[in-house]
C-alpha cells in the first residue's frame, strides 16, 4: 500500500535516534547510543541505537529493526500507521491511496486532538473546583494521585461549560466533530457531558481521543462515552494502554477488564499492565494489538452466566489471532464482583493469585464443548467433534492446533490421525501459514530442552531427576534450564505456583528471564498432560540425544586414546541394543 520509494524517502529523512529518544533515554557510548531495552525487563543496558546504520538493536532480548519497526513495536501500531506517524514527525504527506481514512485522520487530526486536550484541561481544573465530584472519588477509594494518572475530571453540571474555555464555542466545528457537543434541532448547541466524572480516552501516543463520563451516584445512563469520530474507534482502542504500557512490558502480561473504574483501581493497587475494552466486546483488533506488545492476555469477566458468554465470544475472537508461544487466559470472578471490588476488599496478592489460576484457552474451549456434549455415549463425543471442528479450523498456531486434537482425541477416544482425517487435515502441519495481520515469529521450534524446561517449571520435583549430562549444550533454551535447576536444586520442596516469580526474581542474565517469561506464558496454554510419563520418555530421549552428541564427537575426533576406543565401542553396542527396544517416543512439538 506504501510505495518503496515513499518508505525510503522517509526513513532517509527520519533520524531513529530522534525518534526513540522521544520514548527512551538513551546514553552516548561511542558511536551508537544505549538504554535500558523497552521491550523487556533488564538492570543493565543491552539495548544499542546506531546513528550510522539507523538500526537498533537489543543484545538481550534480540528486538531489532528500522524507525518504522520501533515505532510499530513500541506502540503497538500497524505499519501503516508507524509509517503515518513518522512521515507527520517530518512533515512529509503520505501519496495517494486506498486508505484514505488514514490521510483524513491526520489532517484532521491536529483540530480534534486540539479540542480535545482543551477540553480535558478545563474538566480538570473543575474537578479540583468541585467539592462534589471530589467527594465522590473519595468514596469510591480513589486517591489524587491516580486520579492524576489517568488524568481524570469533572464536567460541570451546566448545559454549557464548554462556553468557557471555547470562545467559539457556537461555532467550531472541531467542536462538534470530537464529539464534545451536540447540535439539537433549532440549531442549540450543549455540551455532551454534563455533571458527571470524565475519563479521557488516549491513544497510544498519549494524545486525548475521546471521553467516557460517569454519572455521579446514581442515574441512566451510568456511563456516556464519546461517540466514534475521525480520532476514535471504539473496536481499535483499549482505555489504560498508554499508562499500563511500561507495567504490560515488565510484567510480560496483559490483563483486560471491563470498566474503566476497573482499569484505576486495579492501577492504583498496583496491579501491572491493566486495559479496558470500551463498552464493547473484545474485538480481534484489540488482542492483536496486545499480542504484539505482550506474550499474555488475561481476560477477567464476571463469574455468572453473561460473563461465561461473554468469555465464550472472547475466545471465538482470539481462535484466529493466537501464536504459539503466546497465551490467552481467562479469569473469572467471584459472584457480584468486578476488579474493582475485588482488588479494594481483598487486595493485589489476591488479584494476582486469581491471574495465576486464569483458565487457559485450551481448556476453556474444552470445558464449554464438553457442556455442551454428553461425552458418556458415543452419539455424545461425535458431538463434540462436530462443534470441535469450525473451532480447530480457525487455529492457525500449529502447536496449539496440535495440542488441542490431542485434547479432543483424549477426550472422545478417537486416535489423533483419526481426529485429522476427520477434519481434513494434514497430519502435522510444519509452518504456521502466515497471515499478513500475525505478528512474524520470532522463536525457533519448541526443543526437548525447552520441554524438560517447562516439565520443571510445572513439577518442580522432576528436576532431581535430571542430569546436568543430558543437557544440550547447543541448545537456546539450556542456559535457562541449567538456571533453574540450581535454583530448584535449592529450595526442593517449592511450590510449583511459585517457581516462575521467585526464579525471575534471582536471575540477573536478562536473556535466561526472557526465556522463562516465554516459557511461563506457554504453561498457561498447554493442556494438562501425564506430566511424569512424558518426562521419563523425555529424559530418556535426551540421554539417547546426549548419547549421540558424544558418539558423534568420538566418531569425528582423528586420533583416540585406547579408552576413547573402548568407550566409542561401547557406545556403539549400546545403541545397537537399543534399537532393538521399542524405540522412545516424544513428538517435538509438545
Ligand atoms: P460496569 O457497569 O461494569 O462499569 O460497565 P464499572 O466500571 O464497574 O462501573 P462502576 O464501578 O459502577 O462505576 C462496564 C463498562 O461498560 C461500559 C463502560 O465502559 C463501563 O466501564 N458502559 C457501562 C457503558 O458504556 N455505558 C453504561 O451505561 C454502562
Ligand atoms: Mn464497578
Amino acid at each position: 500500500m506504501i510505495p518503496d520509494d515513499f518508505k525510503q524517502q522517509l526513513l532517509n529523512r527520519v533520524d531513529i535516534v530522534d525518534v526513540i529518544e522521544h520514548h527512551v533515554q538513551l546514553r552516548k557510548a561511542g558511536q551508537n547510543y544505549v538504554a535500558r531495552c523497552p521491550f523487556h525487563n533488564e538492570k543493565t543496558p543491552s539495548f544499542s541505537v546506531s546513528p550510522s546504520k539507523q538500526f537498533y538493536h537489543c543484545f538481550g532480548c534480540g528486538a531489532h529493526g528500522n524507525a518504522i519497526g520501533f515505532v510499530m513495536e513500541h506502540a503497538g501500531l500497524g505499519y501503516v500507521e508507524a509509517v503515518t506517524e513518522l512521515a507527520a514527525m517530518v512533515g512529509m504527506t503520505l501519496p495517494e491511496q486506498r486508505a484514505t481514512d488514514v490521510v483524513t485522520r491526520t489532517q484532521q487530526g491536529p483540530d480534534l486532538a486540539e479540542c480535545l486536550l482543551r477540553a480535558a484541561r478545563f474538566y480538570k481544573e473543575q474537578l479540583k473546583r468541585s467539592e462534589r465530584a471530589i467527594a465522590y472519588l473519595k468514596q469510591r477509594g480513589l486517591n489524587g494521585e491516580i486520579a492524576a494518572r489517568f488524568g481524570l475530571g469533572y464536567a460541570p453540571g451546566g448545559w454549557q461549560s464548554l462556553a468557557e474555555p471555547f470562545s467559539d464555542y457556537k461555532t467550531s466545528t472541531a467542536l462538534k466533530d470530537a464529539g464534545l457537543v451536540i447540535d439539537a434541532e433549532g440549531g442549540r448547541r450543549y455540551d455532551r457531558f454534563r455533571d458527571r466524572i470524565v475519563f479521557p480516552i488516549v491513544n497510544a501516543r498519549g494524545a486525548i481521543i475521546g471521553f467516557g463520563g460517569r454519572i455521579i451516584d446514581a442515574g441512566e445512563p451510568k456511563y456516556l462515552n464519546s461517540p466514534e469520530t475521525p480520532l476514535f474507534e471504539k473496536g481499535r482502542e483499549l482505555y489504560g494502554l498508554f499508562q499500563s504500557r511500561q507495567g504490560l512490558r515488565e510484567s510480560g502480561r496483559a490483563v483486560v477488564v471491563e470498566g474503566y473504574m476497573d482499569v484505576v483501581a486495579l492501577a492504583q493497587y498496583g496491579v501491572p499492565g491493566v486495559v479496558a475494552t470500551l463498552g464493547t466486546a473484545t474485538t480481534p483488533m484489540h488482542l492483536e494489538k496486545l499480542l504484539r506488545l505482550t506474550d499474555q492476555v488475561i481476560f477477567c469477566f464476571d463469574g455468572d452466566e453473561a460473563g461465561r458468554r461473554a468469555a465464550w465470544r472472547a475466545v471465538e475472537t482470539s481462535l484466529g489471532k493466537l501464536v504459539d508461544g503466546k497465551g490467552v487466559g481467562f479469569l473469572f470472578l467471584p459472584d457480584g464482583d468486578d476488579p474493582d471490588s475485588y482488588v479494594r476488599r481483598d487486595g493485589r496478592e489476591a488479584f494476582e493469585l486469581l491471574l495465576r489460576e486464569a483458565v487457559p484457552l485450551s481448556e476453556m474451549i474444552m470445558r464449554e464443548l464438553s457442556e455442551r456434549a454428553d461425552l458418556a455415549t458415543p452419539e455424545g463425543r461425535a458431538r463434540l467433534l462436530h462443534l470441535a471442528k469450525p473451532l480447530l479450523a480457525q487455529v492457525n498456531a500449529p502447536a496449539l492446533a496440535l495440542l488441542l486434537r490431542r485434547r479432543l482425541a483424549a477426550a472422545t477416544q478417537v486416535e489423533v490421525a483419526d481426529i485429522e482425517r476427520l477434519f481434513g487435515l494434514r497430519r502435522a502441519p510444519q509452518a504456521a501459514p502466515h497471515t499478513a495481520a500475525a505478528p512474524p515469529p520470532r522463536r525457533a521450534a519448541p526443543t526437548l530442552m525447552r520441554w524438560l524446561l517447562q516439565a520443571i517449571l510445572t513439577a518442580p520435583h522432576l528436576a532431581a531427576r535430571l542430569a546436568r549430562s543430558a543437557l544440550d549444550p547447543s541448545d537456546r533454551y539450556t542456559p535457562a534450564l541449567a538456571a533453574v535447576l540450581d535454583l530448584v536444586a535449592a529450595r526442593p520442596d517449592i511450590n510449583p505456583r511459585q517457581v516462575v516469580p521467585w526464579a525471575m526474581e534471582r536471575i540477573q542474565d536478562g536473556a535466561v528471564a526472557l526465556v522463562l517469561r516465554e516459557v511461563q506464558c506457554d504453561l498457561l496454554s498447554a493442556p494438562q498432560v501425564d506430566i511424569e510419563a512424558e518426562f521419563a520418555e523425555a529424559l530418556a530421549k535426551a540421554q539417547q540425544q546426549t548419547l549421540r552428541r558424544r558418539l558423534t564427537a568420538l566418531r569425528a575426533a582423528e586420533h583416540r586414546s585406547p579408552e576413547e576406543q573402548a568407550e566409542l565401542e561401547c557406545l556403539l553396542r549400546g545403541l545397537s541394543q537399543a534399537a532393538k527396544e521399542p524405540a522412545v517416543r516424544l513428538e517435538s512439538s509438545v
